[in-house]
């Protein structure tokens, strides 16, 4: 495994349409390997093959997403709920079903840094993607989740999140966080 280069603006590989993946094989299981290792080093939470310089529909989230509420816990105990990130790699991603409702977020970009940006997004997203063997796989997203998501497959169309800001800005310090880093 090793670490890529994070392609930043105005590299114009941020601006392409990237390829859909075509050949599942050893070559792309590594180019993942490569591709999760340099999204935690970063640290983030998410990262899209263009922001490697690598024009293909790829993309790697690793989030824990909060546990629901347990109606059965006392209002005035709290439990701390340990919740492990998850790991999704997704190719050929594609949103086919999203909520008409919508949140505002804080998101940054690591192809992007030192701005962060208000985006409103869907709540939910249904996504259709392949895994790493090609296999068709789906999966419903809500919350952050749903936004990391949303913010990777923009990636891959050449969107990027100022591009949808309500208004962007210079974050202070305590606004950023690997959890907004994308
Ligand atoms: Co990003």
């Amino acid at each position: 495994m090793s670490l890529r280069q994070i392609a930043t603006l105005p590299d114009p590989v941020l601006r392409r349409k990237a390829r859909p993946v075509t050949v599942f094989d050893k070559n792309l299981q590594s180019l993942v390997n490569d591709m999760i290792e340099t999204m935690r080093d970063a640290p983030g939470v998410g990262l899209a093959a263009p922001q490697i310089s690598l024009s293909e529909r790829l993309i790697v989230v690793e989030y824990a997403d909060e546990p629901p509420e347990d109606p059965n816990q006392a209002a005035d105990t709290e439990v701390v709920k340990e919740v492990k990130p998850k790991l999704y790699i997704l190719a050929n991603p594609e949103i086919v079903k999203s909520s008409e409702e919508t949140e505002l977020g804080v998101e940054g970009c690591l192809s992007i840094p030192g701005i962060v940006g208000e985006v409103e997004r869907h709540s939910w997203v249904q996504i259709k993607a392949q895994n790493l063997h090609g296999k068709p796989t789906r999966l419903k997203a809500q919350g952050w989740l749903a936004r990391i998501f949303q913010h990777e497959i923009d990636h891959l169309n050449g969107v990027l999140f100022p591009d949808r800001a309500t208004h962007v800005w210079k974050p202070q310090t305590d606004e950023v966080n690997a959890e907004n880093e994308v």
